[in-house]
C-alpha cells in the first residue's frame, strides 16, 4: 500500500521523532530513577550539585549515571575526572564513559574536537543532541540517572523536561540573593506547567564559615532559597555553605563528597541526598 504521506518531509520528520520517542522510552525504562538538576541561573552550582549527587548516590550503592545536558558549558566530565577519556561506539549506540567508581558519564564534551571549541548551534540542533543522548546512549540498567541542565528556561532545559515526562522530579538550585531567586522561580514554574514533580530547593553558597575563627559570614545573604520554597509551596532541601575547596576539587578530578567527605559541605550535602532519596522512593 502506498502511504499518501510518503515523501512529505514534514511527515517524515514527524515519523522520525516518533520513532526516536519510542527509543527514548525503551532506553529510559532501564533506569529506575531520573532526576534533573535545574536553575534559572548560571553559576549557582547546578553542575556541582549534579556531580556530587551522582557520586553520593553511587557511594550509597546505587548504580548511577550522569548526563550533561549543558551543550555550551559541558563541565561534568572535568568535574568527574574523566575529561581525557573517550566514548566508544557499539553498533548504533554510544557507550558512556565510566569513572573509577563506575559512574556512567555522557557529555557533549566527549564529542568535541578540543575542550575549548565553542558550540554554535541553533535550538533544534541542541534539542536534537539532547534527544540523542536519551535515545542512543547505552546507559544500561541504572538505578539513577542525574541530568545536569543548562541554566534558564530555554530550549535545552525545556527539551529535557518535555522529552522525559517520566522524570521522577527536579532538584532546583539557587543562591540566596533575590536576583538568583527571581530567575529560579521561573524554572520552578516551567516544571510546574509541565506537571513535573519538584523534589525541592537547595540554597547553595549560603554563608561562609571562616576556617580560622569559625565565624559565619552570609556573603550572598542567607535564607532566600528557604523563603522562596515556602512561598511557592515546595520542599526546602537545605543550605550548602561556601567552601573554597569546592572549586578546586574538580581540578583534582573528584566531586567534594569523594575528595573531601569530612568537610561541612559534604556532610550537609549527604543530609540533602538523604532527603532526595526519601522523596524519590516514596
Ligand atoms: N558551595 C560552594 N562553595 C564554593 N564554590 C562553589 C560552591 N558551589 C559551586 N561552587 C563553584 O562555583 C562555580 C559555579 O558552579 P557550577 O556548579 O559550575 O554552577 P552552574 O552549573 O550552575 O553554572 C564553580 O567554580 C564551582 O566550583
Ligand atoms: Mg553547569
Amino acid at each position: 500500500m502506498v502511504n499518501e504521506h510518503q515523501g512529505n518531509p514534514q511527515e517524515q520528520q514527524k515519523l522520525a521523532l516518533m520513532e526516536q520517542n519510542i527509543k527514548i522510552t525503551k532506553n529510559m525504562n532501564n533506569i529506575k530513577y531520573k532526576i534533573a538538576v535545574m536553575s534559572g541561573k548560571g553559576g549557582v552550582g547546578k553542575s556541582t550539585v549534579a556531580v556530587n549527587l551522582a557520586a553520593a548516590l553511587s557511594k550509597k550503592g546505587y548504580k548511577a549515571g550522569i548526563m550533561d545536558a549543558d551543550i555550551h558549558g559541558p563541565n561534568v566530565p572535568k568535574m568527574m575526572g574523566v575529561e581525557e577519556k573517550k566514548i566508544e561506539i557499539e553498533g548504533n549506540s554510544l557507550l558512556p564513559v565510566k569513572t573509577d567508581e563506575g559512574i556512567a558519564v555522557m557529555s557533549m564534551a566527549f564529542l568535541l574536537e578540543s575542550h575549548d571549541s565553542p558550540i554554535i548551534w541553533r535550538g533544534p540542533q541542541k534539542t536534537g543532541a539532547i534527544r540523542e543522548f536519551l535515545a542512543d546512549v547505552s546507559w544500561g540498567n541504572l538505578d539513577v540517572l542525574i541530568i545536569d541542565n543548562p541554566p534558564g528556561t530555554g530550549d535545552e532545559p525545556l527539551t529535557v523536561l518535555q522529552t522525559l515526562p517520566f522524570l521522577d522530579g527536579v532538584v532546583v538550585v539557587t543562591t540566596p540573593q533575590s536576583v538568583a531567586i527571581d530567575d529560579v522561580e521561573k524554572s520552578v514554574n516551567m516544571a510546574r506547567q509541565l506537571k513535573i514533580k519538584i523534589i525541592g530547593v537547595i540554597e547553595n553558597m549560603s554563608g561562609f564559615v571562616c576556617p580560622h575563627c569559625g565565624e559565619e559570614t552570609p556573603i550572598f545573604g542567607q535564607g532566600g532559597g528557604e523563603q522562596m520554597a515556602k512561598s511557592m509551596g515546595i520542599p526546602f532541601l537545605g543550605r550548602l555553605p561556601i567552601d573554597p575547596k569546592a572549586p578546586t576539587a574538580p581540578d583534582e578530578g573528584s566531586p567534594m563528597v569523594v575528595k573531601h567527605p569530612e568537610s561541612v559541605l559534604s556532610k550537609k550535602f549527604l543530609e540533602i541526598v538523604g532527603k532526595i532519596e526519601f522523596e524519590i522512593e516514596k
